[in-house]
């Protein structure tokens, strides 16, 4: 293995520099020459690549967002453009692949697999929807990043006597609200993964006004509803007068967590490493605190649940 390509794809999460820097160093240690695509598949399509130097990477394992730059790319999701894709991969003498990214990137980078190329991911997203791994690169970032806003509208919440909807992202997955409203001390949390009931929830605001609760914050993950829509149906029904706000892309912004950091900075060598080694078509996750890989399948073919322990812990403790 002499050459390899790098790129990031999908949603943009903190730590993709991290990682683009610990593949980089890792490789270049090894005796391997870098090359970047920009824009995800977009720039592996279209040669929009660069050279990945030592020194280029420097100064950025601390930055937000990815010096890459990063796409949705429609063009891959064609066979003709995985063909494409490779045709690239061969034009630039590229003999392995690291795709970091979510699970539909690892989607495209199983794509190149099935073709033969060597292809190992990184899993990073804010969403933590991968198996594979306990967790991506960004998950913790943006936990940080929702607690620190949730804690904010905590303040004025509580001395405007109000309620508040505080919408976060995380797709079709609840875990980004979970961890943040459990680190947040949120009364409730509204979760893809569990069926929401309009008339418990009622129950509960009407509880905590009786025994004297004046404000109260409920997070909402986007995949159950807009807020705008709860909101609504909270006044509808209950009467309840409740302030929105979403959170939105502002939870995938920010330098990484030291946590962030060193995830991707593991990930990014053990990607190299695996290559290495001769594993083609992983991922690479940390596990128990282990880096360890597993077919790219697996992000998307495996259930990851949410931690019931913190779905209780949060009825508990939200009393
Ligand atoms: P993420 O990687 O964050 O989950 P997306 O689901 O938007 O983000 O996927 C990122 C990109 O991965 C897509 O725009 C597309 O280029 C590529 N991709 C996704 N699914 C497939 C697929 N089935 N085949 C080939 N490429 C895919
Ligand atoms: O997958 C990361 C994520 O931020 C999701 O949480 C969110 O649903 C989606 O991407 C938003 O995508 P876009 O950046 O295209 O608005």
């Amino acid at each position: 293995m002499k050459r390899i390509g790098v790129l990031t794809s999908g949603g943009d999460a903190p730590g993709m520099n991290a990682a683009i820097r610990a593949v980089t160093r890792t490789a270049i240690y090894n005796d391997m020459e870098v090359i970047g695509f920009c824009r995800g598949y977009d720039g592996l399509l279209d040669g929009d690549v660069i050279p990945l130097s030592v020194s280029s990477v420097g100064g950025i394992i601390h930055r937000g967002g990815t010096v890459l730059r990063t796409a949705r790319c429609p063009r891959f999701m064609k066979p003709e453009g995985v063909r494409e894709g490779l045709r690239r991969l061969k034009e630039y003498d590229i003999d392995a692949l690291v795709v970091i990214g979510g699970d539909g990137s690892f989607h495209g980078a199983y794509e190149l697999h099935k073709l033969g190329f060597p292809v190992v991911g990184i899993p990073g997203t804010i969403d933590n929807d991968m198996a594979g791994t306990d967790c991506t690169v960004g998950f913790d970032t943006a936990c940080n990043t929702a607690l620190q806003c949730i804690e904010k509208l905590r303040d004025t919440a509580s001395s405007h006597e109000r309620l508040f909807l505080v919408e976060v992202m995380g797709r079709n997955a609840g875990f980004l609200a979970l961890e943040a409203a459990v680190a947040a001390g949120a009364e409730y949390v509204l979760l893809p993964e569990v069926k929401f009931d309009l008339d418990t929830l009622c129950k509960k605001l009407h509880y905590a006004r009786e025994r004297g609760k004046t404000h109260s914050l409920i997070i909402v993950a986007e995949g159950v509803m807009p807020v705008s829509e709860l909101a609504a149906k909270l006044k509808d029904t209950a009467g309840f007068d409740a302030r929105i706000i979403v959170l939105g892309h502002i939870q995938r912004g920010g330098s990484p967590s030291s946590f962030d950091a060193v995830l991707a900075s593991r990930l990014g060598g053990g990607a190299v490493e695996a290559l290495k080694r001769g594993e083609y078509g992983v991922m690479v996750g940390r596990i128990a605190g282990n880096i360890v890989t597993c077919p790219l399948q697996v992000s998307w073919e495996q259930k990851k649940d949410l931690d019931a322990d913190m779905m209780s812990l949060i009825e508990t403790l939200g009393i």
